[in-house]
């Protein structure tokens, strides 16, 4: 996906992916992966989830990567937060009280960014992304994080025949094939539900070394 699609969404105010309330999935789910403490939580390709703010209440310090510097000030005056401007190489962005908001391309992340990563959580993420740029996603998580850091993902599912993305269809299997590194890839959870007339089912992953 170019950035301009992403840009042209966010100046037309119309991001259905938004959830007005904490992820269910990240709720009931989050405490499956058992970390020891409470590190620093990635959240690539972050928009304005208020997921970020329920990870930081549980004590977690959040890295969120967004694109969109409309996404990012819409996240602090929705949730009258107070942030100071970031200072890094390669992004704008802002630092808050356990929370840093890069804004720019999540390909330009490096392994020093993701130093302190314990997890990473991925929702409306890799299934906002094509095929080829999927594989690159995968790959650059892999490069970056320290090894074995695990994953909350949550995928969809569907005939990609009948529908465009974004959010593309994600196979089980392709997560598999991308993570391939993961000794356990467990699906916690699944939902299905029907878009634009057509069966979805959502799935909810654990990705652990
Ligand atoms: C479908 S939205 C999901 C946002 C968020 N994860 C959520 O659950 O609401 C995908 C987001 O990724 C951002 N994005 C797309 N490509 C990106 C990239 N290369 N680097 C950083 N952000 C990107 C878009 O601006 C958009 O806000």
């Amino acid at each position: 996906m170019q950035a301009d699609f992403w840009h042209d969404m966010w100046a037309s105010g119309v991001v259905g992916f938004h959830q007005q309330e904490i992820n269910r999935f990240l709720r009931d789910f989050w405490p499956k992966l058992e970390l020891e403490g409470q590190g620093r939580v990635l959240v690539p390709l972050c928009g304005k989830s208020l997921d970020m703010l329920w990870l930081r209440k549980l004590g977690h310090e959040v890295l969120g990567i967004e694109l969109s510097q409309k996404a990012l000030d819409e996240f602090l005056s929705e949730n009258q937060l107070n942030a100071e401007p970031v200072q890094h190489d390669n992004y704008c962005g802002y630092e808050l009280e356990q929370m840093t908001l890069l804004c720019g391309d999540f390909f330009q992340l490096t392994a020093e960014d993701c130093m302190q990563v314990q997890a990473v959580y991925d929702r409306a993420s890799i299934v906002a992304l094509p095929p080829k740029m999927r594989h690159d996603y995968a790959r650059h998580l892999q490069k970056v994080l320290p090894k074995g850091t695990p994953f909350l993902m949550v995928i969809m599912e569907y005939d990609q025949s009948t529908m465009n993305g974004p959010p593309f269809s994600v196979l089980e299997s392709e997560v598999r094939e991308l993570f391939a590194e993961f000794a356990s890839i467990e699906v916690v959870d699944e939902e299905r539900f029907e878009r634009k007339g057509n069966a979805v089912t959502e799935k909810v992953l654990l990705l652990r070394p």
